[in-house]
């Protein structure tokens, strides 16, 4: 049994997206699910594959929390609606929203279709907005909430994945306009913007070989740390966002990210350098 240091103990928390693409290591969403469960909440877990967050709910019920799995398209508002009363019949209430629900997807203006663009804005931002929706009355109901939408570093700096970083950018956004809408309903609402991590869904677009070591490496290289980053930093940043300890924090993004955010990329090439090319 894991010991309880009850950061947000008694509360109800739902976490979309909390399954993980099937793979070695684990998703922001299922890491957030599990340390919120650790730390004392009940957690509903929405996926769109259900056999994904019921796995997350045997790794939170063999630590002793509690989770309950609800399969949910998360673009889709019946969908958003009824996993908010799912959450309620349950287990009583909601105190926490996690949006977690996302895809990068690479492309410039010129390549990307009207169709992409779409389905970007779809997974990225439109998920995180129905399920806002249906959560925040109940939360203003009672004055009391708080709301974490897992946005990128691509919001804020350029990859390459346009319609994917727009998406992102307006969560950041849709952060900042309902911290101001709700703050006095006594919700808040921040942002995680993680870096480069790697998580399942990182390791599933790449071939296992040199190539895929050779940019892992890279990923870590590129931050000030030089270390990797995984779901858990996320997931940890996310459940302090949460809880109470953050009780008068509200609009921030909080970059997770090894600090790629505060330096120039001309500081890092002595350090990318030396990392060996394996060649294509
Ligand atoms: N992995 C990274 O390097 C990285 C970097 C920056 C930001 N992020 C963000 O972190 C979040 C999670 O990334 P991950 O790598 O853990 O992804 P993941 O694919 O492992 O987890 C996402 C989960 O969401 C579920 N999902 C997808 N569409 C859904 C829908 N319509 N309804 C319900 N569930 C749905 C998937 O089934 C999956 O289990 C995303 O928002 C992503 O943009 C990831």
């Amino acid at each position: 049994m894991v010991e309880r240091a009850g950061r947000v103990e008694g509360k109800v928390a739902i976490v979309t997206g909390a399954g993980s693409t099937p793979g070695p290591g684990i998703g922001t969403g299922k890491a957030t699910a599990v340390v919120l469960a650790r730390e004392g909440a009940r957690v509903l877990l929405v996926d769109l594959h259900p056999e994904r967050a019921a796995q997350t709910r045997a790794m939170i019920e063999a630590e002793g929390g509690t989770a309950e799995v609800f399969a949910a398209d998360v673009t889709r508002a019946a969908d958003c609606e009824a996993m908010v009363g799912a959450a309620v019949e349950a287990f009583g209430t909601v105190d926490i929203l996690i949006n977690n629900i996302g895809r990068a997807s690479l492309g410039t203006v010129v390549d990307t279709t009207e169709e992409d663009w779409d389905r970007a804005f779809a997974i990225n931002l439109r998920t995180a907005f129905l399920a806002a929706k249906y959560t925040v009355p109940v939360m203003a109901a009672k004055g009391a909430g708080s709301i974490v939408n897992i946005a990128s570093i691509s919001a804020l700096r350029g990859d390459g994945t346009v319609a994917y970083s727009a998406a992102k950018g307006g969560l950041i956004a849709m952060t900042v306009d309902m911290a101001y809408s709700h703050g006095r309903q006594g919700i808040r609402v921040n942002a995680v913007a993680p870096g480069h991590i790697t998580t399942p869904m990182v390791v599933s677009v790449s071939q296992p070989g040199p190539r895929a070591e050779f940019m892992n490496t890279l990923r870590s290289e590129a931050g000030l740390l030089g270390t990797p980053g995984d779901g858990w930093d996320v997931g940890w940043a996310a459940a302090f966002l949460a809880g109470d300890e953050a009780r008068w924090i509200t609009g921030v993004t909080l970059p997770v990210e090894s600090g790629v955010l505060s330096v120039t990329p001309l500081m890092m090439a002595p350090h990318l350098r030396a990392v060996p090319d394996p060649g294509e």
